[in-house]
């Protein structure tokens, strides 16, 4: 992983008795996710494998909950997202209305909760953009939210591999592929994911 990406990846610093005692405000929360597994290369690290695997974790910063994120630090536990901390969520996200329109079909349908939320898809573009990716592999597409995200901020030339084994969900994700227009930006793959990367480095794309 790339210093950058690294950096941008780590949990916050808690609010510090430093800041209290200035009176600065500390924003909390910062970030409320499941998880989302995607890969990003760039033309600067195309001689590596994958440039960057990103695992997000759930982390929340609030000084009544202070015990709680300790232990959802150490995985034994993780906050629950509140109606109005979602709301408050939703009114501070940049959301294209196509993303806006999946969110609201996938909400009706079951694993709806397997869904990234509108932060961590927006954070997912951004490293694409900070990174200048050019190439990005998702690993479970579900309905397709956070593989629109990507899409979206690749460049024209910039292609992702959308890996899914479930062919139900990969006809909505492909509906609204092709609603936002990035469509020839995603080379889905339907199948099991171990299989699809196999194949791509069967067909020589290992380092690429
Ligand atoms: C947490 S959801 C992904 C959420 C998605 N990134 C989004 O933004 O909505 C996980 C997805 O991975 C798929 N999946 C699980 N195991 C898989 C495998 N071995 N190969 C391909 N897809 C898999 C599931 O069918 C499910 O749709």
């Amino acid at each position: 992983m790339s210093p950058r990406l690294a950096a941008a990846a780590l949990p916050l610093p808690p609010p510090t008795a430093a800041a209290a005692a200035r009176g600065v405000a500390v924003p909390r929360p910062r970030t409320v996710l499941p998880w989302a597994s995607v890969a990003f290369s760039s033309p600067s690290s195309c001689r590596g494998a994958l440039a960057c695997l990103v695992r997000l974790r759930c982390s929340c910063h609030s000084a009544a909950a202070g015990a709680a994120v300790e232990e959802a630090r150490r995985g034994r536990k993780q906050l629950g997202m509140t109606p109005p901390l979602y709301d408050y969520l939703l009114s501070n996200v940049r959301e294209h209305p196509v993303l806006r329109e999946l969110r609201e079909e996938t909400a009706a349908m079951r694993g709806s909760q397997m869904q990234v939320s509108p932060a961590q898809a927006q954070l997912l573009a951004m490293l694409v953009q900070i990174q200048g990716a050019q190439r990005c592999i998702e690993v479970g597409v579900f309905t397709g939210y956070s593989s629109l995200a990507v899409a979206l901020a690749l460049p024209e030339s910039g292609r992702l591999v959308a890996c899914e084994r479930d062919e139900r969900c990969l006809e909505v994700a492909k509906k609204y592929y092709q609603r936002a227009g990035v469509a020839h930006k995603i080379d889905v793959k339907h199948a099991l994911a171990a299989d699809s990367l196999r194949s791509l480095l069967n067909c020589g794309e290992a380092s690429r």
